[in-house]
C-alpha cells in the first residue's frame, strides 16, 4: 500500500504482452525529497518500450512504460536545488548515484541499472503508483512517461532551454542519445574513421548524424527498409545496403569499402552481431547496442577475433551523463548540425497503440505522443 497519494493521472497501462495499452485513471505519489513531479507534454516511443511490452525483456505487469518523456516541472522535493516549478525538462534513464560507475560519472553502467530502470518501482523497492488501492508498476526508467504526469528523480531529470518545443526534445532521453553517444562518447570514432551501422532506426540514424559531425568516412548503413535507407543517404551515408537483397552482407561491404574501424549493432538481432564482428579491420571495435531477447547467444570464430585484435563492447545509453550530453545534443540541433527532428512523427497520446504499430511496421522511425 502506497501512502501520500495525491495526483490523479491518465496513464497508458500495459496489462498483457499481446494486449494494447489501455488508458486508465491512476494515482501518483507526491515527489520524495530527491524527486520531481512533471506534467508530461510528450513522450517518444523507443524500441525498448516494445521489447518490454512483449516481455522479451521481462518487466512486471501491469506496468506504465515510456522512457522518453519531456515536460514541465510541477512540484519539487524538499532537497531538490537545481530545478524549479515551470522548468522545461527532458527525462532520461535513472541510476543509483552510489556505485563505482555512478561515482565515475558513467551512470549508464550503474551497478543497479536494472533495479532503477526495469523493476517497476524505485531503487529501494517502493512503488509510486496505484489504482483503487492496488499497486501499479511504474517508475520505468525512473519516469513511466506514457502518462499525463510522472515522478522522476533529480538524477534523471535534465533541465533544457525553453525556446525549443518539448515534443521535439522528448526522444533525446533514450534512443537519440544512445545512437549519438555511441559515436561521441563510447567509441574513439575520429575524422576519417570507417563505420558500418547495422540498423537504420532511430538509434542507427542518430549514430549516423553523429558520425557525420565528427567527419567519419566512409559510413555505410545496412537497413532493409527502403525509406530509411533513403533518409540515411540524405543524412550523409556514403553507402546503403539492403541486407535482404544481397547474398552476403559482409562481402558486400568489403566490395564497397573494405573492412571498417567501427561496426555498430543497432538491430537487436543476434545473427547481425556475427556480421558486425566479421566486417572489422584489425583492432576494430564492434559496439553492441541493440537489445536482443534475454538469453540470446551468438557464435563467433575465436581466432578471427584474437589474431586481428578485434574488440566487442556492450554499450548502454551511449555512455552518456544525460545532464551534460542532452544539452550538447540540443546545441547541435539548434545549430542545424543534428537534425534528429527528421526522424519524428507525432501522434495524440490517445493514439499510442497506433503509434506503436507505426513503429513496429517500420512506417514511422521515432513516434512521439503528445499529451497536451
Ligand atoms: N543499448 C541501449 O542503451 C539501447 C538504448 C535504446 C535502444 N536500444 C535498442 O537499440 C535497437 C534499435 O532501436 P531503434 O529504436 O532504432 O529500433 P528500430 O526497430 O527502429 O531499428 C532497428 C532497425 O533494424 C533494421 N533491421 C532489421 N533487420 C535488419 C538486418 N538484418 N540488418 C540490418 N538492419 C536490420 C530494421 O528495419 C530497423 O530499421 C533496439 O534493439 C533497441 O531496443 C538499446
Ligand atoms: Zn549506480
Ligand atoms: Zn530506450
Amino acid at each position: 500500500m502506497i501512502n501520500d497519494i495525491k495526483h490523479e493521472v491518465t496513464a497508458a497501462v500495459a496489462r498483457g504482452s499481446a494486449d494494447p495499452f489501455t488508458f486508465e485513471k491512476v494515482s501518483l505519489q507526491s515527489p520524495r525529497e530527491d524527486e520531481v513531479l512533471i506534467r508530461i507534454v510528450a513522450s517518444g516511443i523507443c524500441h525498448t518500450d516494445l521489447v518490454c511490452l512483449r516481455q522479451e525483456l521481462p518487466v512486471p505487469l501491469p506496468i506504465v512504460l515510456g522512457h522518453e518523456g519531456a515536460g514541465i516541472v510541477v512540484e519539487i522535493g524538499s532537497a531538490v536545488q537545481d530545478l524549479s516549478p515551470g522548468d522545461h525538462v527532458v527525462l532520461s534513464f535513472n541510476s543509483c548515484g552510489d556505485c563505482p560507475s555512478c561515482a565515475s560519472e558513467l551512470p549508464a553502467y550503474c551497478y543497479n541499472f536494472m533495479q532503477n530502470n526495469f523493476s517497476g518501482c524505485r531503487g529501494d523497492g517502493s512503488g509510486t503508483m496505484q489504482q483503487d488501492g492496488e499497486a501499479v508498476n511504474a517508475n520505468f526508467f525512473g519516469q513511466s512517461s506514457f502518462a499525463t504526469m510522472a515522478i522522476a528523480n533529480v538524477r534523471n531529470t535534465v533541465k533544457v532551454r525553453k525556446d525549443l518545443p518539448l515534443e521535439i526534445l522528448a526522444p533525446l532521453g533514450c534512443g537519440i542519445q544512445t545512437g549519438a553517444g555511441t559515436v561521441f562518447n563510447s567509441l574513439p570514432v575520429a575524422e576519417g574513421s570507417s563505420v558500418a551501422i547495422f540498423g537504420g532506426g532511430a538509434v542507427g540514424l542518430s549514430a549516423l548524424m553523429a558520425a557525420k559531425i565528427i567527419g567519419a568516412a566512409p559510413v555505410v548503413v545496412v537497413e532493409p527498409n527502403m525509406s530509411r535507407r533513403a533518409l540515411a543517404v540524405e543524412l550523409g551515408a556514403d553507402h546503403v545496403i539492403d541486407p535482404f537483397c544481397v547474398d552476403n552482407v559482409v562481402e558486400e561491404i568489403q566490395k564497397l569499402i573494405g573492412g571498417v574501424d567501427f561496426s555498430l549493432e543497432m538491430t537487436g538481432i543476434p545473427h547481425v552481431v556475427r556480421q558486425c564482428v566479421d566486417i572489422l579491420n584489425p583492432l576494430g571495435t564492434c559496439a553492441l547496442v541493440g537489445a536482443a531477447p534475454i538469453g540470446a547467444e551468438v557464435s563467433l570464430n575465436i581466432m578471427e577475433l584474437l589474431i586481428p585484435g578485434r574488440k566487442i563492447v556492450g554499450i548502454v545509453e551511449g555512455s552518456a551523463e544525460p545532464k551534460i550530453f542532452i544539452p550538447q545534443l540540443i546545441e547541435y540541433y539548434a545549430e542545424g548540425r543534428f537534425p534528429f527532428d527528421r526522424l519524428i512523427d507525432f501522434f495524440p497520446f490517445e493514439e499510442l497503440n497506433e503509434a506503436v504499430k507505426a513503429q513496429e511496421s517500420g512506417k514511422c522511425i521515432k513516434p512521439v505522443v503528445r499529451m497536451a
